[in-house]
């Protein structure tokens, strides 16, 4: 619905840029309602990290279905099948239902484990692993591979994926083999990914990852080493928009995402304690400039406009969809404030 409301303000842009004073104005090439970029109809989405319907990707992969893109994912093999058979057996329907009534159809399932590039990365306890038994090619390279068999080009690519396995303890305690799974699961894995799936998307097609502020501000119960692999992510999101953008004619985006209840996030917790995203969820609530609750669905809706033509000059961003928070520099909820003094906060009229 607010994504209709979107297409249908972008389609009434005037054909002529308002000028400043004293130029003419620019005449630009008018929009056709339809032809302004947001239709996806015939447009293929690979959405890497997929594996219930209460995460970002799936959020990203059902507004990219509502306009009309066929949709195909990426799911890690320990998952995998609990996934497909929820979608068997129906589990994901009430989730899958579109506003025009149809519902979300995912094309096809691709076992995914994104810290391998090529089977000769894949070492023989994962090879002798019973959740990997029967899949033959689950690595980043095969992965690409298959999807050209099965679609040729594509136009989409979503990284919405990451691992911390230390992720609960301070980067003070974390071993540096825990910092480096870390770093390959959440921030290597979409260098990979756009070096293998670029080379098989249309010129014009687009990439967008996840990230989260703990890159640039201190968040802490976020470790592991998992604040680094989120710098390393938004940064490199700029050097693979350079290269990719020359070298493909593909755009690199990262949006920082306000935090969301997912199941990867809920790991995050100390037993006993109100875990690390409750407290997250709460305060972003309290002290953001729109204190409101952030869904799954604005994530959807933010990544929308940066994978379709909407957004067809913008390449290199992170993109922050959180309500603003980002934009605070001090907790409105601190108890420090209420030692006396108060802090102009606008009320709503
Ligand atoms: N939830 C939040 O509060 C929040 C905030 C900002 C950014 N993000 C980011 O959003 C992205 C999606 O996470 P989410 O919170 O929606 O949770 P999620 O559980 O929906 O997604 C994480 C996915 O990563 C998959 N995965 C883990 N290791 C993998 C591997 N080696 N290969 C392939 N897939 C693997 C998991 O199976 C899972 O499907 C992540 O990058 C996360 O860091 C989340």
């Amino acid at each position: 619905m607010k994504l209709a409301v979107l297409a249908l303000c972008l389609s009434a842009a005037s054909a002529f840029v308002a000028a400043p004073a004293g130029r003419a104005p620019t005449k630009v090439a008018a929009a056709p309602a339809a032809g302004i970029g947001g239709d996806l109809t015939g447009k293929v989405a690979f959405v890497a990290g997929v594996a219930d319907s209460t995460g970002y990707g799936w959020a990203i992969a059902k507004a990219l279905a509502e306009a009309g893109a066929t949709i195909i994912v990426g799911t890690w093999p320990p998952v995998l099948n609990i996934f497909k058979s929820s979608l068997d057996k129906g589990k994901l329907d009430d989730d899958r239902k579109l506003s025009n009534g149809g519902m979300m159809d995912i094309a096809k399932v691709y076992p995914l484990d994104a810290v391998f590039d090529t089977p000769d990365d894949v070492p023989d306890d994962i090879k002798a692993n019973k959740r990997y038994a029967g899949l033959e090619s689950f690595t980043i390279s095969e992965v690409a591979e298959s999807i050209a068999k099965d679609y040729g080009k594509i136009d989409i690519l979503v990284h919405s994926l990451a691992n911390g396995p230390e992720v609960t303890k301070p980067l003070l305690e974390t071993s540096r083999k825990g910092y480096l799974a870390a770093n390959s699961a959440s921030a290597y894995s979409f260098v990979s990914l756009v070096q293998h799936v670029a080379p098989i998307m249309h010129e014009g097609g687009a990439a967008v990852s996840l990230t989260y502020i703990a890159s640039e501000d201190v968040i802490p119960g976020y470790g592991g080493g998992m604040s680094s692999a989120k710098a390393a992510l938004e940064s490199d999101t700029r050097t693979l928009a350079w290269e990719a953008g020359r070298k493909y004619g593909v755009r690199v985006n990262t949006i920082s995402a306000g935090p969301l209840k997912s199941r990867a996030a809920s790991a995050i917790s100390t037993k006993g304690e109100k875990s690390f995203i409750d407290l997250a969820i709460d305060y972003s609530k309290v002290n953001s400039p729109l204190n409101k609750d952030l869904y799954a669905d604005d994530v959807g809706a933010s990544a929308f406009f940066l994978l379709s033509d909407l957004s067809r000059a913008v390449t290199g961003v992170t993109l922050y969809v959180d309500n603003g928070l980002h934009s605070m520099g001090m907790a409105v909820d601190s108890a420090a404030l209420n030692d006396g003094g108060s802090l102009p906060v606008p009320q709503r009229v």
